[in-house]
């Protein structure tokens, strides 16, 4: 189990360490704040979240009204499966308000061996064991395909920002695949510069073996898997389905949420991808070329073979307002299917993301990382806590600018 410790006491870092530390491994500690909460900041986060821990233990003992709020918020972020909070034993009311702010387990100070012991057991059964190899047998990772129908639709936008978020809402291995093997964007949208690609897991798809496969992914901060496009153009024409189908096969085998992010051409690679997915998202904006060319696709889409399930295939609009010229009703009706979701339109977000090389899910105030969040919790079953107005960090750097 990996952890993080919260705490501006040093002493509390270090008897955690003695007492959690069995030599064996079972328990390590990569990651450590020792700022008072109010100065904590998005760097400080961000080195959370290249952990990705399984459980952050948080002292709240020098400033609990704040400390609850911080916990509160990392659970709600989904920057660890389980918080542990930790302060004075002689304050049920604390007591109480932790729990009600979701932390998993509360431990009274001065820390106790048997406690924190029995504590930590509860939290491994609770989340259960997360370990870098792959999911159990039978356990096959779920694929879903993004796919739209017209360039700049957003859907390398959306692939991008529904991995993050399933990998956030369920802290599952989540591998996002770059299908657009011409001008594959999603690495940059992450803000990452990958050597290898899935241009060179196809070429030596003969020989790739798990060891081989890790080679070729990078892992982003986030806490997901790229398998990036190539940064040269690879010719799709030369690019076997079969070899596709296999190939997802495989990864399904070793992750357990796939994401692509289809090419807009219906080449072999896409049909490929649609076949090997589960669901496929199929995104339009509510303008006419491209409602156009979602009806023009939905035939070729629903002939695909293996998917009997009318609903595996998914509308999803995009850049959607409440004051579009074209309704959802008529959408509907052009297409012959239900929208399944929107997407709120929310220019400044998306874009500041990209020039940041950020998911835009990391902006809490983003209606469009709302949207996203919404979907993902609503594909995955596993609930999203209502945003509280303003964010916790907001509240921390307010009060910080007020006592300061
Ligand atoms: N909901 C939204 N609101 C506003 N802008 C958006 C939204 N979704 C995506 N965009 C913007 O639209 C542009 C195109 O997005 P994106 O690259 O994700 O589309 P795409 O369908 O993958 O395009 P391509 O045809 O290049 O593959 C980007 O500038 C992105 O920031
Ligand atoms: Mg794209």
């Amino acid at each position: 189990m990996i952890g993080a410790i919260v705490s501006e006491d040093q002493d509390f870092h270090q008897t955690l360490d003695r007492m959690l530390g069995d030599g064996a491994g079972r328990f390590r500690f990569e990651a450590r704040i020792g700022e008072p909460f109010t100065q904590i900041s998005d760097t400080h986060l961000d080195a959370l979240r290249a952990v990705d821990p399984d459980v952050i233990v948080v002292d709240l003992e020098a400033d609990p009204q704040v400390g609850i709020k911080f916990a509160q918020y990392l659970m709600e972020a989904g920057l660890a499966r389980a918080v542990v909070a930790a302060g004075p034993t002689d304050s049920p009311d604390l007591i109480l308000q932790a729990m009600q702010a979701g932390v998993t387990e509360y431990l009274p100070k001065p820390l106790a061996d048997t406690k924190v012991r029995e504590s930590m057991d509860r939290v491994w059964r609770k989340t259960g064991k997360r370990t870098s190899q792959d999911p159990a047998e039978g356990d096959k990772g779920r694929t879903y395909c993004v796919f739209s129908a017209k360039g700049g639709s957003g859907s390398t936008t959306f692939a991008v920002n529904l991995a993050v978020e399933l990998h956030r809402l369920t802290r599952k291995k989540t591998l996002l695949i770059d299908f657009d093997l011409e001008l594959g964007e999603t690495a940059l949208l992450l803000g990452m510069e990958p050597k290898f690609s899935i241009a060179d897991l196809i070429r030596n798809f003969h020989r790739v073996d798990a060891g081989l496969l890790a080679s070729y992914i990078e892992r982003d901060d986030s806490g997901i898997e790229l398998l990036s496009a190539p940064i040269q153009p690879v010719d799709f024409e030369s690019v076997d389905g079969e070899r596709i189908a296999k190939i997802l096969q495989f990864l399904k085998e070793h992750y357990e949420y796939i994401v692509i992010d289809a090419p807009k051409t219906l080449n072999t690679v896409t049909l490929s991808a649609f076949e090997g997915s589960d669901e496929v998202f199929i995104l339009t904006t509510p303008d006419l070329p491209s409602i156009r060319n979602v009806s023009r696709c939905l035939p070729l889409l629903k002939g695909v073979e293996g998917h009997r399930e009318e609903d595996w295939i998914k509308l999803v609009i995009n850049r959607f307002s409440p004051r579009q010229l074209i309704p959802i009703s008529e959408i509907e009706k052009t297409l012959g299917m239900k929208v399944y979701s929107t997407l709120r339109n929310d220019y400044q977000s998306t874009i500041d993301a990209i020039n940041e090389g950020r998911p835009v899910v990391f902006d809490r105030n983003s209606i469009y990382g709302q949207d996203v969040r919404r979907l993902a919790s609503e594909v995955t079953g596993v609930e999203v806590a209502p945003k509280k107005d303003g964010g916790l960090l907001g509240s921390l750097f307010s009060r910080k600018s007020s006592t300061s």
